[in-house]
């Protein structure tokens, strides 16, 4: 049976994005910010998060798989969807839900880095830590979560329960 154990409110998750939010507009002033969303995952929060932000932005995606329909990453990351946007000599910040071995994000870092950007950045809604694998630095992290398969706000579980407004522990 599959039982869902609530973890973060809608509230909770409301304020962590408008606080990241500030701190990314106080940084990205006068810059060339174009924030690029890793989907399937992190449109939830982009959408939520872009909306809090008070500098000019461009948007883009790309989306990753490597998952099947399991829940440990094979390492074995394909982009199914590339970048769209030229970012050469702009400021990216990366848009990821959760990061857990961290080797989707080492690949897309070393991905986007290929373009040429001022910089790469990433801000992550979620920092499970426990089986990180690759060093990442999380410029911007709204929270820190502890081991354990986590849905909704976009965090799917074979696709299943991307819709649901807060976050859960998903026990199987
Ligand atoms: P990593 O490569 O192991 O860091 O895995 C990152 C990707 O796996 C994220 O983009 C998520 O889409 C997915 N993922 C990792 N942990 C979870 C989870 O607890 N729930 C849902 N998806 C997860
Ligand atoms: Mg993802």
């Amino acid at each position: 049976m599959r039982v869902l154990v609530p973890v973060l409110t809608k509230n909770a998750i409301d304020k962590k994005v408008a606080e990241v939010a500030r701190k990314i507009s106080d940084d990205y002033k006068g810059k060339d910010l174009v924030l690029v969303g890793i989907l399937k995952g992190a449109f939830v929060f982009m959408s939520d998060l872009m909306r809090c932000l008070t500098v000019p932005v461009k948007l883009d995606f790309v989306c990753a798989s490597s998952y099947g329909t399991g829940t440990t990453t094979s390492g074995n990351i394909k982009l199914t969807k590339e970048l769209g946007l030229d970012i050469k000599g702009k400021d990216v910040l990366i848009i990821e839900d959760i990061v857990d071995t961290g080797l989707t994000l080492a690949y897309i870092i070393d991905y986007l880095e290929s373009f040429g950007p001022a910089s790469v950045k990433v801000c992550a809604l979620l920092d499970k830590r426990e089986r990180r694998k690759a060093e990442i630095k999380i410029d911007y992290s709204c929270h820190v979560v502890g081991e354990g398969f986590l849905v909704g706000y976009g965090l799917d579980y074979a696709e299943e329960y991307r819709n649901l407004p807060e976050i859960y522990h998903l026990k199987l």
